[in-house]
């Protein structure tokens, strides 16, 4: 005769919630000992299986976004980029944005910290259960010019708007022809108040113009992409430079 351990490991197996039946024993003698009621146990075994799966899949997550490298805020050293507050961030990583659909942009000259913390912001809500994408504005203008000569653009955006947040990183250091504006023009039209978008750019808002070309187009476009939107503007000098500038400077000189 199957003992209850036993039953509760077969169920375990067969609900493929391998967590329930390694934890279920030992929640048990503590709901014993503690008095537990039913409801709390249950809760309680249920809640293991909870987290054990988050952390497995916030591991496939961070890997499914294609970050180019994984950065978190603790690497973030608030001390020396000043021109943002830790508070502002901390904020943006409890993530209400995103339940809210609206977007973070960042904006500011380079190695200021935008793709750092745009990536920081994407790892915490990988590692809370949403699904993120990461890419240039460049690649997802390729992606969706492929997925529109192929005649299936209506369905990609579609596709990406099942994604509750996508980076854009890099607008403005390539400039689009105007095909590519139109496309990121849908892209950024598709997802106004029904998803979140990170976007950087190195430029402000007023060269947008000139990355797009179609300066009505361009005003329509950062209309939506604020709209919502918690715009945080970076100063300073690049990180990638710190401590080198000198070298760099006097190297240039000679070159
Ligand atoms: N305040 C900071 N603390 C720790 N590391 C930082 C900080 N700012 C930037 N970095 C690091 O410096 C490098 C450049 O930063 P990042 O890539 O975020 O710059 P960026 O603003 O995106 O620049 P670009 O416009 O050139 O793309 C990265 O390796 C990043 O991790
Ligand atoms: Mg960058």
């Amino acid at each position: 005769m199957s003992t209850p351990a036993s039953e509760l490991a077969y169920l375990a197996r067969a609900l493929k919630a391998p967590r329930i039946g390694s934890v279920s024993g030992r929640l048990a003698t503590r709901a014993r000992e503690e008095g537990w009621d039913y409801e709390a146990y249950l809760a309680a075994v249920l809640a293991e299986e909870v987290s054990a799966r988050d952390g497995h899949g916030g591991q496939a997550r961070v890997k499914a976004a294609r970050f180019p490298a994984v950065k978190t805020l603790d690497d973030f050293d608030f001390t020396v980029q000043t021109s943002v507050s830790r508070q502002t961030i901390a904020h943006l990583a409890q993530l209400d944005f995103l339940a809210e659909a609206q977007n973070v942009v960042f904006l500011g000259p380079p190695g200021t910290g935008k793709t750092h913390l745009s990536i920081a912001l994407g790892v915490q809500a990988a590692r809370r259960g949403h699904r993120v994408a990461f890419a240039t504005a460049h690649q997802w203008v390729n992606r969706l010019g492929t997925a529109k000569r192929a005649g299936r653009l209506d369905e990609e955006l579609e596709r990406l708007g099942r994604i509750p947040l996508l980076i854009v990183d890099e607008v403005g250091y390539i400039p689009f022809d105007p095909e590519a504006a139109a496309l990121f023009f849908a892209l950024i039209s598709s997802r106004y108040e029904r998803r979140s978008l990170i976007v950087s750019s190195n430029k402000t808002f007023s060269a947008w113009a000139e990355i797009f070309g179609d300066p009505v187009a361009v005003a329509a476009m950062v209309d939506r992409l604020v709209h919502h939107a918690e715009v945080i503007v970076l100063k300073g000098e690049s990180y990638r430079l710190r401590g080198k500038r000198e070298e760099v400077l006097s190297g240039a000189k000679e070159h």
